[in-house]
Parts: structure tokens; sequence; C-alpha cells
């Protein structure tokens, strides 16, 4: 006789377009996890998701879904600005929380839910999807175990000017929504620091995920010819170097990944657009072997992959292993602060002295 799997009863909360581009299918498809609640306050959408999606009970209210005792868990998937405080809201009713980067916009907010859900047994993750993309993991394996001291990285993160010509081809078709939920402030109304939340926050988890924090930064930005660009020298915690290159709007294919040089070989990264679901194609040099390996990561459903890790560490009470941490979710609002404050002043900055908001 086989004992079924107990599967993460999860509700998602927001029907947007990142809900409707990865999670749903990702939790339809997650071997211990299934979509069981939709929430959003924008009826027709609801309605629309809850048709296609079919989900056991779809919610208006966000309090409702999290009064349902059969939700386990929580995907907060809307405006960055309300983060935080649906986070806390999930975390005071009981429920365990995958949310979208970025944590937040202030390094107050974030701090105050850090105090908050380190009070209780649940389990926070963010969504940094790229760190179950496979060949971003297999460079993070060699790392911490070949590669010896690090000497430089570099990662660039660039999105392109026809990004919508490749996303419209390849995702479903989105369902936008007048009556969605808003924050009073418009997210785009200040380019920079909206570029630097979708964007930069990425580019940021990448980098201090496979080499550690960031402790300074000195930023030159440009804003030139319908481009925004950020170059920045870091400097890593272990003294590694690093050269970061934010910029958005390049006329070429999407243009996203990493180089670094180590004590005992060397990694090259190529990160495709997220909505191929195409792990990064990574070459591993090691000056043991002498050899390059190319690992072949298959699967590149990486948002599914990281709702199963989170299902994985909840229903076997496993630490988490290798998704961002509320805690790294931090660190990186706080260096993305270092960075505006960098490019306002234009000096180093320390990161552990940065105060305010992105
Ligand atoms: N990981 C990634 O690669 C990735 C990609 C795109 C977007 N994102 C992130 O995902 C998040 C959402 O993006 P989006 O474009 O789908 O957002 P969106 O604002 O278009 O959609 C959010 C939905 O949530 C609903 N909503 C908001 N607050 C609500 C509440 N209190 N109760 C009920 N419904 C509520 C809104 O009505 C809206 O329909 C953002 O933080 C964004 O940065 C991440």
């Amino acid at each position: 006789m086989t004992v079924e799997q107990k599967k993460l009863r999860v509700g998602v909360l927001g029907c947007g377009p990142i809900s409707q581009a990865g999670h749903f299918e990702a939790c339809s498809k997650a071997s211990n996890a299934e979509l069981y609640a939709i929430c959003d306050s924008a009826d027709e959408l609801r309605s629309r998701m809850q048709a296609i999606w079919q989900p056991t009970v779809a919610y208006a209210d966000y309090q409702q879904m999290l009064d349902d005792e059969n939700v386990d868990a929580v995907i907060i998937a809307t405006a960055d600005a309300f983060h935080i405080q649906l986070a806390m809201m999930a975390i005071n009713a009981g429920k365990h929380v995958l949310c979208e980067k970025p944590l937040g916009i202030t390094i107050d907010e974030c701090e105050e839910l850090v105090e908050v859900v380190n009070k209780t047994d649940r389990l926070f993750q963010l969504e940094h999807m790229k760190r179950f993309d496979g060949g971003i993991q297999a460079a993070r394996d060699f790392i911490q175990t070949e590669m010896g001291q690090l000497v430089a990285y570099k990662g660039w993160y660039c999105d392109n000017s026809q990004r919508y010509l490749t996303i419209n081809a390849v995702q479903p078709q989105v369902i936008l929504s007048d009556s969605k939920r808003k924050p009073k402030i418009a997210p785009k109304a200040d380019l920079q620091q909206y570029n630097l939340l979708s964007h930069g926050s990425h580019l940021l988890d990448t980098a201090m995920h496979l080499a550690g924090d960031i402790t300074e930064i000195e930023s030159h930005y440009l804003k030139r010819a319908g481009h925004q660009c950020w170059l920045m020298s870091v400097a890593f915690a272990d003294g590694t170097l690093g050269q970061l290159d934010l910029t958005l709007g390049v006329h070429m294919d999407w243009h996203e990944g990493f180089q670094i040089y180590g004590e005992n070989g060397s990694v090259v990264g190529k990160t495709y657009n997220p909505w191929f679901y195409k792990s990064s194609d990574v070459e591993i040099f090691s000056k043991a072997t002498g050899n390059f390996t190319r690992p072949l990561a298959a699967d590149g459903q990486f948002y599914r992959r990281q709702l199963e890790a989170f299902a994985d560490s909840i229903l076997n009470e496993t630490p988490i292993i290798r998704a961002a941490t509320l805690e790294e979710g931090l660190r990186t609002v706080r260096t993305m602060v270092a960075i505006q404050e960098s490019t306002r002043t234009g000096k180093s900055v320390r990161v552990a002295d940065a105060r305010g908001s992105v």
C-alpha cells in the first residue's frame, strides 16, 4: 500500500502577471504542493484565473484567505510596496510565506519584519528563483567545494529593448486588470528606483549568492539615449573584487551573466530571459583536472523547483537550502539603499552604514 504524500496547500495572493506566468503553473506542477487557493480583490481577474487554474477556493479578501485553516502557506505576488504589510499579516495568521522579491523598500520595514518572523517558527522564503536555475547551482557548488579563494566577480544584468517582443512570444496570454489594487505611488513613477528594485535585486542576489556579502559599493550612473546604466565597483566581505553592470534597455538580446576567477578555477555563466525557462549555460574550468564542465540542467522550471524546495522544508521540517532567506532579502535591500546613496553622492558607501529607502 502506498502512503499518499501530504502536499503543501498553497494560497497565492495576487493574480497579476507574475502569478499567471510563474506561480500558478508552479503550484499546479509541483510534486509536493497544490494550488489550494487564489486571492485577488479584482473580481473579474480573479474569476478568470479561477476558471483557468481551478483552485479549490478563491477569495476576494486576503484576511479571509488567511483565516482559512486549510491554507498552509501563502505566496505573496503583489506590488513591492505591499510586501511587508501582507507578509506581516500572513505570519500573524500562522502561515508560512514565500514572498516575491524585493523584500521591501525601506530598511526599517524589512528589519521590523525580520524581528516579527524570528519570534515564530514559520518559514519565510524570498522569491529569488534564479537560485533554482541548475546552471547557477552548478556554479555555486563548484565555488563552495573546489574553487578556493575567489579573486574577482563580474556580474551583469541588462534587460533589453526587445524584451516585450520576446516575452509576448513565449509567455502565455497575460490578462491585465484596470481594477487591480495599486500602491498610492505608482511603482514606475520613479524609474530609477523601479529598475533597482525590479532588476537590481536579481543582479545583487545572484552576486551575493555566489560570492558572499557585498560590504562596500561605488556606483556610477548614467541616464542617456533611453538607457539607465549603473556601473559599480564593489567589495565582497572576503576581499573579492567585484564589478556589477545594471543596464536597462540595451539594444541587443537579453544580456545577463557572470564571470568568476578563483584560486582553483574559473566560472563563466550566461543566463537567459527567464520566460524561456532555460537554465543558464555555465562553463566551469577546474585547474585540478584541466577540464571544462558544462552541466545540462534540463529542468529549467525554476519557479516550480523553488516552490518544491519551500514545500519540502515545511513538510519535512528541514532548513532552507539554496533559497533566499529573510535576512538575505534584508541584505539586498540594504545594498540597494547603498547604491542609491553612492549614486547621489558619487562616493563609496559602506553597506552597513546605509539608512533609509531604496
Ligand atoms: N521573480 C521574478 O522574476 C518576478 C518577475 C516579475 C515580477 N515579480 C514581482 O512580483 C510582484 C508582483 O508583480 P505583478 O506584476 O504580478 O503585480 P501586479 O500589481 O500587476 O499584480 C498584483 C495583483 O495583486 C492584487 N492585490 C494586491 N494587493 C492585494 C490585496 N491586499 N488583496 C487582494 N489582492 C491584492 C492586485 O489586485 C493585482 O491584481 C512584484 O513584487 C514584482 O517585483 C517578480
